[in-house]
C-alpha cells in the first residue's frame, strides 16, 4: 500500500492550469506545484502569469506561464505544444479559467451570453479534446473542472449565461467520465462557493453602493461556516483530485462552499 506521502506526491507530473495567474487558479496552482508538478499557468493576463509563475519558482518549484484564450481553438492547441514537446504529456488538466459577468436576461445582448458560453463552457470542451488525446497515448490522466455551486442552485440574478455554462459543464463533465474512463483519464468537478478571488472583490455594477455591505452581512449569514472561501480551500480539493487519493473516483463533483447550499 503507497504511504500518504507518495499519494499525494506529484513529482514527475505535468500539470496545465487555466486561468492558473490569479484568484481560485493560482491556490490550486500552488498546491500542485509543491505537491512536486510540474505546472504550466495558461491565463490571458500574460503579466499576471510572469509574476505568478516566479513567486512559485522562488519558492524552489516547477511553474511556467503561457498566453492563452481558453476560448479559442488554436490558443488551446499552442498552450498544450510546449507540454508535449518539453514534458511528453500532460497528466493533469485543471479546467479554471472563467468569467461571471452580471446582467439580467432583459438587458443581455447575445453577444454577452455566447462570451460567457465560449469562456466558460466552449474551454472545457476545447481544452479536454485535445488533452484527452495526449493522456490517451500516455497511460491516462486527471481533469478537474472548475464549476460552481450555481452549476446546482442560482445564487443571484443576473447570472443566467453564467448558471448555464456551469450547469453545462457539471453535464460536461459527467459524459467526458463516461467516455474516458477506459482510458484511466478521470473526469471530476469542484463546484466553489463564494471564494475571495480579485474577480469576485470587483464591484458589481447592479448593487448600488450604499448596498454593498448590508448584503455581504447578508451573504455571509447564510453561510454555515459564516465566512467566505479562500482560493487555498479550492487548491487542497484540487490536490486531492489531482493525486492518488482519488483514485476511485471519477464523474463527480465535489461541493466546497462552507455549507452554502444546506441554507
Ligand atoms: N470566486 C468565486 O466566488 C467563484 C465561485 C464559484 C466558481 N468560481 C469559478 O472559479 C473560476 C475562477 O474564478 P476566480 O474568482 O478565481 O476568477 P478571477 O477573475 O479572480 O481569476 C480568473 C483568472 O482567469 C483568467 N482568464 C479569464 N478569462 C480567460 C480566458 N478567456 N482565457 C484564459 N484565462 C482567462 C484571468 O486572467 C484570471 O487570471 C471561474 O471559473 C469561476 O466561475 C468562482
Amino acid at each position: 500500500m503507497k504511504s500518504l506521502q507518495d499519494l499525494l506526491n506529484l513529482k514527475d507530473k505535468t500539470a496545465i492550469v487555466t486561468g492558473g495567474a490569479k484568484g481560485i487558479g493560482y491556490g490550486i496552482s500552488y498546491r500542485l506545484a509543491e505537491a512536486g508538478a510540474r505546472v504550466m499557468m495558461a491565463d490571458l493576463d500574460e503579466t499576471a502569469g510572469q509574476e505568478a509563475s516566479k513567486e512559485l519558482t522562488d519558492k524552489g518549484w516547477r511553474a511556467e506561464t503561457t498566453k492563452v484564450d481558453v476560448s479559442n481553438e488554436e490558443d488551446v492547441k499552442r498552450m498544450i505544444s510546449p507540454c508535449q514537446e518539453k514534458f511528453g504529456s500532460v497528466d493533469i488538466l485543471v479546467n479554471n479559467a472563467g468569467i461571471y459577468p452580471s446582467t439580467p436576461i432583459a438587458q443581455m445582448t447575445a453577444d454577452q451570453f455566447d462570451k460567457v458560453i465560449q469562456v466558460n463552457l466552449r474551454s472545457v470542451f476545447l481544452t479536454t479534446k485535445y488533452v484527452a488525446e495526449l493522456m490517451k497515448q500516455h497511460g491516462g490522466g486527471k481533469i478537474i473542472n472548475i464549476s460552481s455551486i450555481d452549476a446546482l442552485h442560482p445564487s443571484s440574478v443576473g447570472l443566467a449565461h453564467y448558471d448555464a455554462s456551469k450547469h453545462g459543464i457539471w453535464g460536461f463533465t459527467k459524459n467526458a467520465a463516461l467516455e474516458l474512463a477506459e482510458h484511466q483519464i478521470w473526469v471530476n468537478a469542484i463546484a466553489p462557493g463564494g471564494i475571495v478571488t480579485p474577480g469576485s472583490s470587483v464591484a458589481n455594477p447592479n448593487i448600488p453602493p450604499d448596498q454593498v455591505a448590508a448584503l455581504t452581512q447578508a451573504f455571509l449569514a447564510k453561510i454555515p461556516m459564516h465566512r467566505l472561501g479562500q482560493p487555498d480551500d479550492i487548491g487542497l480539493v484540487a490536490l486531492f483530485l489531482a493525486s492518488d487519493m482519488s483514485n476511485y473516483m471519477t464523474g463527480e463533483q465535489i461541493v466546497v462552499d462552507g455549507g452554502a447550499l444546506l441554507a
